[in-house]
């Protein structure tokens, strides 16, 4: 009997799917790396059925890519044609939140605008926010410790867990589900699993840390002069918004000017401008968060940092002030495929990265479309490129090298937020040093003898399809 077949066989046909009954949506995540169909899917209801899934994968050595809601961009999710895709998204349950002690305890399968709308009704708020908050999971959010807009204020994945369940390579559950702020008892094991991407076990349930909600939002949309302005005007808004500052994005006229014509969405400006700013400021007393913003927009209009301004007056003009930058959903119709970077690069050298990136991508490919923008309060820079004339065939090999270059020379990070995956594999070492590697892999061989997690991926060895 076939292994799949086997799997039928005990767990039975609610859980798992056969390679060739598998829909589409399963052999790919949104990397747009070419489809695969897996050996099987499993979709299990309980830890005790991963366990038994993972214990029967360890037996046979066959390998493991879990999945979450499958908007992670690096091909972390994307399936292996000689392996099983373990789906996480049965495991949705929302099953506490304390509200005195500021926790939520979910399934890693819960959307995290569920999450998030869950502790906004228990008066309280969930600081991660991403673009894709309608599709991805908490699990998958935790595996690629991912970032997004908030994360100025309130970090990255990572700062907001304090439990977590996993399921390891052989099918031992680790239940740590801690639920206090301090627990200095042992190495904090979890810490381990985020930004693993699936490589060290499987993440089934956590416990999240939850903020008081700040009832005052202040949103402001600015045009700078150009990069310098705008990590100026960061500096700025750090000084006089202190801790209220909770979102620093800036888009670059490569973006903003292409992404609001393309979608038709338009300018909050009546001018062009050589960068564009969101800042956004959250507070506890509406009166005072406005009159900080105030304070920081008219004094930075003073000294030239800001050419033009506008303040939102309503939370619909809040959502209008973000509507460009969170169009990349739109990619796909206006530009076509993308190759996508999430660099990390110090904020002092960010205007030089988006100059040298662009330039270097146009020498490459004249026709070429790079579109720079990012959460510049974290010192992340994303850039996506698309060359009109390659249609399908996008030439990435050639633009990473190209992009990785100019970001190990200026000193950052092949990867601030999306994580290693399958597509960025091949430079893990500008980032990180060879004993890193290998002690990475060293790690990996201890929980996961026979390498049947997410083989290929990230800091794994093997291959990725
Ligand atoms: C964003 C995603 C792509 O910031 O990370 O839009
Ligand atoms: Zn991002």
């Amino acid at each position: 009997m076939s292994f799949a077949a086997t799997l039928l066989d005990t767990l039975g046909a609610d859980i798992i799917t056969p390679g060739a009954d598998v829909p589409e949506k399963y052999h790919h995540d949104w990397a747009g790396l070419a489809p695969v169909q897996p050996l099987a899917l499993a979709r299990p209801r309980t830890t005790e059925d991963i366990s038994r899934i993972m214990a029967a994968c360890h037996a046979a050595g066959v390998p493991v890519v879990p999945q979450g809601g499958l908007t992670g961009i690096s091909g972390a999710a994307h399936p292996k044609a000689d392996g099983i895709v373990l789906s996480l998204e049965r495991l949705d349950d929302i099953e506490a939140i304390d509200v005195d002690a500021g926790t939520l305890t979910a399934g890693a399968g819960v959307i995290l605008e569920t999450a998030q709308n869950a502790a906004r009704d228990a008066g309280l708020m969930l600081g991660i926010d991403i673009g894709a908050r309608g599709s991805c999971q908490l699990g998958g959010v935790l595996a690629t410790n991912a970032g997004g807009n908030t994360v100025v204020r309130y970090g990255m994945a990572r700062d907001h867990l304090l439990g977590l369940e996993v399921v390891l390579a052989d099918g031992t559950v680790i239940n740590g589900m801690n639920a206090m702020l301090k627990n200095n008892s042992g190495l904090d094991l979890k810490q381990l699993f985020i930004g693993s991407e699936g490589l060290l076990g499987v993440i089934t349930r956590c416990v999240l840390r939850l903020h008081p909600l700040p009832p005052a939002t202040v949103t402001a949309f600015v045009g700078c002069a150009g990069s310098d302005s705008a990590t100026s005007l960061l500096r700025a808004a750090r000084g006089t918004l202190g801790p209220m500052l909770s979102s620093f994005e800036v888009m670059w006229p490569s973006f903003f000017h292409f992404m609001s014509r393309a979608t038709g969405l338009g300018s909050p400006l009546a001018g062009e401008h050589g960068a564009y700013a969101i800042i956004e400021a959250t507070g506890f007393d509406a009166a005072a968060t406005r009159q900080a913003m105030e304070k920081l927009f008219e004094t930075a209009l003073d000294t030239g940092l800001v050419e033009d301004g506008v303040l939102a007056n309503s939370v619909k003009e809040e959502r209008a002030l973000w509507a460009v930058r969170e169009s990349p959903a739109e990619y796909e119709t206006v530009l076509g495929p993308v190759i996508p970077f999430d660099v990390g690069i110090p904020v002092s050298q960010m205007g030089e990265a988006v100059t040298r990136i662009e330039a270097a991508v146009h020498d490459a490919f004249p026709s070429a479309r790079a579109l720079s923008y990012g959460h510049i309060g974290d010192s992340n820079l994303h850039v996506v490129v698309n060359v009109p004339e390659a249609g399908q065939d996008q030439p990435s090999n050639e633009v990473k090298a190209t992009v990785y270059a100019i970001t190990r020379a200026l000193g950052g990070t092949i990867s601030a937020e999306h994580g290693i995956g399958a597509i960025k594999r091949d430079y893990l070492a500008y980032s990180r040093t060879a004993e890193e590697i290998a002690l990475m892999r060293r790690i990996k061989a201890a929980l996961d003898p026979k390498g049947i997690l997410n083989p290929g991926k990230s800091f794994a060895e093997g291959n990725c399809t």
